[in-house]
């Protein structure tokens, strides 16, 4: 299973870059905002900029919500950098855009996908990447990890190779849970991906080799 960081910051992306565990990036509007990234100027720089520190697959969203409108900020966003992936809503809308976008041969990554059907007809459609939104689908009670196993299972049985990327995620469990899934990809906030090397056992640890270290030292 690949990382990707779900974050529009670049120093988060440097550092995960650093740990050389980092094989892409998502981006999305509110992500974006967060960094204070505003207007579509902007939003290019700031990918141009992910995408020559990250060399894997970056996904910048469309705001449209027309077909035409999608397929021309898709067409635009293509041309940001060779890595860029576009990233569109599983709407009926964008289902026409992404099949449009795909048969041009320009990557796209459905998002907002919150179920086997939406991920089946994406697929379909020609999208590389499929992102089903684990956390907002437990958020409203349902099985967020379950969509991922049944994207997983059905794209196998069907060989299908658009890649299932687990999104949305909140806490390092559904990190492991993905693995266990089968997903392609985990795409993780940043601070997930601290939590995910993190082991109050191998912080004692440490300290516990030095402390025994410094008394033989000093004997
Ligand atoms: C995925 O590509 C999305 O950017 C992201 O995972 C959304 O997660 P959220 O539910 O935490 O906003």
């Amino acid at each position: 299973m690949l990382i990707f960081l779900d974050t529009a910051n670049l120093e988060e992306i440097r550092h995960a870059a650093r740990l050389g565990v980092l094989r892409g990036v998502t981006t999305n509007p509110s992500l974006a905002a967060k960094e204070g990234i505003g207007g579509l100027g902007s939003y290019r720089v700031a990918v141009q900029e992910i995408a020559r520190v990250v060399d894997g697959p970056i996904s910048a969203e469309v705001l449209s919500t027309h077909v035409q409108g999608m397929v021309e900020e898709g067409r635009e966003i293509a041309t940001w950098a060779p890595n860029v992936v576009v990233k569109i809503p599983s709407t009926l809308q964008g289902l026409e855009a992404m099949s449009t976008l795909a048969r041009e041969g320009i990557r796209i990554n459905q998002t907002l996908c919150f179920s086997l059907n939406q991920a089946l007809l994406g697929a379909l459609a020609g999208a590389s990447f499929v992102s089903p939104f684990v956390g907002r689908l437990d958020d409203e009670g349902h099985d967020g990890m379950q969509l991922v196993a049944d994207m997983v299972q059905v794209f196998q049985k069907y060989r299908i190779t658009t890649k299932v990327v687990a999104a949305s995620i909140r806490h390092p469990l559904h990190c492991v849970a993905a693995a266990k899934a089968g997903a392609d990809i985990v795409t993780v906030p940043y601070k997930v991906l601290l939590q995910m090397m993190h082991h109050p056992l191998t912080d004692v640890g440490v300290a516990r080799f030095l402390q025994d270290w410094e008394k033989t030292v000093k004997a």
